[in-house]
């Protein structure tokens, strides 16, 4: 099956009582069982219900993975993958993650001596070395990475990882798996914010993890179960809805995306455009060799101050201002006093994140108006 076939059908059958096309949603906390222990495959949904296995074996063939285990946020997902470490573990992350999984590490399993090693870009060349001193269990990275767009050569990384015995760790969801294969690519782990493109509508907060390793799959059940991160059965039911749309919205937003990058590109107010499908992207080309497609968004730094920046992206009419990403419609943000708020502004630009830099979510919309909305913006406020 190929992929706009795949999130209509693969692990999908009609309900097997009436027939329904869509599951029903199983509003139920607990499972009646037949005789004390003989449960029908379910006993409690905080460890399962049939709306994750739906889920679960609908999305794990989007990755090309064998397993797959839902959660209630991506960080949900992140805590559960944690905990299968052990104290005095170290875990070696290539810099540029989304902030919610720093401060996860930084700020809360530090104190359980969980050790996070970040990596910068230009340490890549000595990731060899990095990993034979650190010996961590685990190389952790994102591509394309928030909100620069960094691209990440994955083969080769996995490769590395792999001759140190290292597990593998992307987060994909910036690319979505419409876009962006991992595991095909050798690395170990994918996992997923199902809360951005995978759901696609803003309207559910959800994560997922897929592996082709069934001790890892077995150890994530379990976290799920014992920490308690599952999802609302609704809110698996949401995702499993917003999936069946996955390749069209994808073909939709990077389509736009491309658009908005070239004309970003072309004008007078713009610095620099960051998008990874724009051959003026330093990783074009690795982007080229390891995505289907380059996503939907994008980031341009304008030729504007702090505040000329804040007043343009306060006056746009469609994109609205507001974090999170993947959803039908667009969004703006402003990561030096949204996302990126909380870090000293000198470390802030050393990262290349100035004042100027503007990350958008590019939606589904029709792309003449999205262009129209980002030029009465800018002609209203960029003199
Ligand atoms: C790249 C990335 N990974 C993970 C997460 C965390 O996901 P959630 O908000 O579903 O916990 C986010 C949220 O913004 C994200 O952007």
């Amino acid at each position: 099956m190929r992929f706009a076939t795949k999130v209509i059908h693969a692990g999908q059958e009609p309900d097997p009582v009436t027939g329904a096309i869509m599951p029903p949603i199983y509003m139920t906390s607990t499972f009646v069982q037949e005789a004390p222990g003989e449960a029908k495959g379910y006993e409690y949904t905080r460890a399962s219900n049939p709306n994750f296995t739906i889920l679960e074996k609908m999305l794990a063939p989007l990755e090309g993975a064998e397993y797959a285990t839902v959660f209630s946020s991506g960080l949900g997902a992140l805590t559960a993958m944690i905990t299968t470490l052990s104290q005095g573990d170290s875990v070696v992350a290539v810099d540029g993650l989304y902030g919610g999984t720093y401060r996860l590490f930084n700020s809360v399993f530090n104190r359980f001596g969980i050790k996070f090693i970040s990596v910068d870009t230009e340490s890549l060349d000595k990731l060899d070395e990095i990993l034979k001193e650190h010996k961590p269990k685990w190389l952790f990275f994102e591509t394309p990475t928030n909100p620069l767009l960094s691209i990440f050569d994955i083969e080769a990384l996995a490769k590395i990882a792999k001759h140190h015995g290292v597990t593998s760790i992307v987060d994909n969801t910036f690319a979505s798996p419409y876009c962006q294969n991992p595991l095909k690519l050798g690395v170990d782990i994918v996992w997923h914010s199902t809360t951005k493109y995978i759901g696609g509508h803003s309207d559910v907060i959800g994560g997922v993890v897929m592996t082709n390793d069934s001790s890892m799959k077995q150890k994530l059940d379990f976290a799920r179960k014992a920490i308690g991160v599952n999802p609302s059965p609704f809110d698996a039911w949401l995702v499993t809805r917003g999936v069946k749309t996955l390749a069209v919205r994808m073909e939709q937003h990077q389509r736009n995306a491309m658009t908005i990058a070239h004309f970003l590109e072309k004008h007078t107010h713009v610095k620099k455009v960051y998008y990874p499908g724009l051959e003026s992207h330093p990783n074009h080309d690795i982007a080229k060799k390891q995505m289907r497609g380059y996503s939907g968004m994008v980031s341009a730094e304008f030729n504007l101050s702090l505040d000329a920046t804040k007043k343009l992206i306060s006056s746009f009419k469609i994109f609205a201002l507001a974090e999170s990403l993947g959803g039908v419609e667009s969004l703006v943000s402003h990561p030096a006093t949204m996302t990126h708020a909380s870090i000293p502004r000198e470390e802030r630009i050393k990262m290349g994140l100035n004042d100027g830099l503007v990350r958008f979510s590019v939606g589904i919309e029709d792309v003449a108006d999205l262009l129209a909305d980002i030029e009465q913006a800018l002609k209203n406020n960029a003199k």
